[in-house]
């Protein structure tokens, strides 16, 4: 029977082998899910010994990685600001780079309900998330608007064309104790039967067609519907542009994950939009340019 250390530098071996650029944290997260511990607990217990049951479980997963499974989809976990989100190829895995969306988002919503009086009777904000996926961009704000104790001001609803991956967001939606505050819908973009929002937030995909084929093979795994923008990677995302002026309220904002070369070529949709708009682009934590916030343009004090 191996040790928790030899079943690791096996593994580690066997998957740098096969190609993963993170071979020891994909064999660290794949023992740990087969054992049952997690990472700390693999360096402070090396010297046990793996169980039968645990060492079959985690072959199989090793195996799958070596065919380029990514490791979120093998433990069916991702985390993501903080939230366990579970994942399978129905939808696209969370990116780390959609947090900053979220945080965003947060912003806008908390400023929307304390920049002005609120009377009774006053609309709730209404907000999308627009290609939810998993649903880790509507769910992760609904759990930070509880906390905040705003989720009763709010309406929000969460769209994919994806019939699959909404069944998912459902699913993430009832573990996090949230699916009584979001309404699900099976639409091309915006439902046409919802009223303007007051903030679109979208993740929607943005690679171009041509450049699929070269990503790393764990991409191959994930829905080619998440991923595939286009010729040049901003098919979904114009035509969501296109919609804005009819679709969001006259103090309405968008919030749009980009490609970190695609900001000119939004700014320049955004140009074209009929009436006045700003589009400003902010960097990610790594300096890459990744959020489009787009706004009609007379409305907003710069500095909120
Ligand atoms: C890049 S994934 C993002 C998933 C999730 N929002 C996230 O950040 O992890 C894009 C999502 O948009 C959905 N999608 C693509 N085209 C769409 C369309 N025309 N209308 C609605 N959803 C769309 C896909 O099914 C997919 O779930």
């Amino acid at each position: 029977m191996a040790t928790i250390g030899e079943a690791l530098s096996a593994g580690t071996s066997r998957l740098r082998a096969a190609g993963s650029e993170s071979a020891r944290l994909d064999a660290e997260l794949l023992l740990g899910w087969s054992v049952g511990a997690d990472r700390t607990a693999l360096v402070a217990h090396s010297e046990a010994p793996v169980d039968d049951a645990s060492a079959a479980s985690y072959e199989t997963a090793l195996q799958r990685r070596e065919a380029g499974e990514p490791v979120a989809y093998i433990r069916g976990i991702k985390e993501f600001y903080g939230l366990a989100f579970a994942v399978d190829r129905r939808a696209l895995i969370p990116r780390p780079e959609t947090e900053l969306l979220v945080g965003e988002a947060e912003r806008d919503v908390a400023w929307r309900l304390t920049s002005a009086p609120r009377p009774a009777g006053t609309p709730n904000v209404r907000i999308v998330d627009v290609g939810t996926g998993s649903g880790a961009i509507a769910i992760t704000l609904a759990t930070l608007l509880r906390k905040r104790r705003m989720l009763a001001e709010v309406t929000l609803v969460a769209v994919d064309c994806s019939a699959d991956a909404l069944a998912l967001a459902r699913e993430n939606a009832v573990a996090h104790a949230v699916a009584d505050s979001a309404t699900f819908v099976h639409a091309d973009l915006l439902p046409d039967s919802e009223p303007p929002f007051d903030l679109i937030l979208a993740n929607l995909p943005y690679i171009p067609g041509p450049q699929i084929a070269e990503l790393p093979i764990a991409a191959s795994f994930e829905p080619a519907v998440a991923l595939d923008g286009g010729p040049d990677g901003l098919a979904v995302i114009r035509r969501l542009l296109a919609a804005l002026p009819g679709r969001l309220t006259d103090e309405g904002s968008a919030l749009l994950e980009i490609g970190y070369d695609q900001g000119p070529a939004v700014q320049e949709a955004v140009a074209a939009l009929p009436g006045a708009w700003t589009c400003r682009i902010q960097a990610d934590l790594s300096g890459q340019p990744r959020l489009a916030h787009v706004d009609r343009s007379t409305l907003r004090p710069a500095a909120r």
